[in-house]
């Protein structure tokens, strides 16, 4: 942890949306102090789909994860704030969400992996080619949390 200001690329998939907790993910990113600085609602393509989980090709679970991630609309969003790239992966909890620790997304609302809400990145790498891929670069906001004094000494 370098308390190096980061962007991550974060999505509530098509479950999280079906169940109505698209508000409480972003209320639990809104708490921690993380900054919203893009939001899309929309449905992913399969071309999209493709490229988003090119790394999972050629693994057993790989079309039904398209299938499942193209099958109704996400919320796709960028969170900034200081090492919010691995921030934001503790808040969200292990992939299956049985073993997801209690206070994470995972964790509190998830039963099985293949369901399991919300994408995060995982790497610095990760999170610069996912935002690239949802958002151009005039859709990310430049803006100064009121609390940003108070979050960071
Ligand atoms: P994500 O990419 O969605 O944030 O999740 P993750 O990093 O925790 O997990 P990853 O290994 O990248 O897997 C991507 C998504 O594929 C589904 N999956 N199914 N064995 C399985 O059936 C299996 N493994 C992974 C999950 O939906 C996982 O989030
Ligand atoms: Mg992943």
């Amino acid at each position: 942890m370098g308390d190096i200001m980061e962007r991550t690329f974060v999505m509530v998939k098509p479950d999280g949306v079906q169940r109505g907790i698209v508000g409480q993910v972003i209320s639990r990113f809104e708490a921690k102090g993380l900054k919203l600085v893009a939001a899309k609602f929309m449905k992913i393509d399969s071309e999209l789909a493709a490229k988003h989980y090119g790394e999972h090709l050629g693994k057993p679970f790989y079309e039904k994860l398209v299938d499942f991630i193209t099958s109704g609309p996400v919320m796709a969003m960028v969170w900034e704030g200081t090492d919010s790239i691995s921030v934001v992966r503790t808040l969200v909890g292990k992939t299956n969400p049985k073993e997801a620790g209690p206070g994470t997304i995972r964790g509190d609302f998830g039963m099985t992996t293949g369901r399991n809400i919300i994408h995060a990145s995982d790497s610095p790498s990760s999170a610069e080619r996912e935002i690239n891929l949802f958002f151009d670069r005039s859709e990310i906001q430049k803006y100064t949390r009121i609390d940003e004094v108070w979050l960071y000494e």
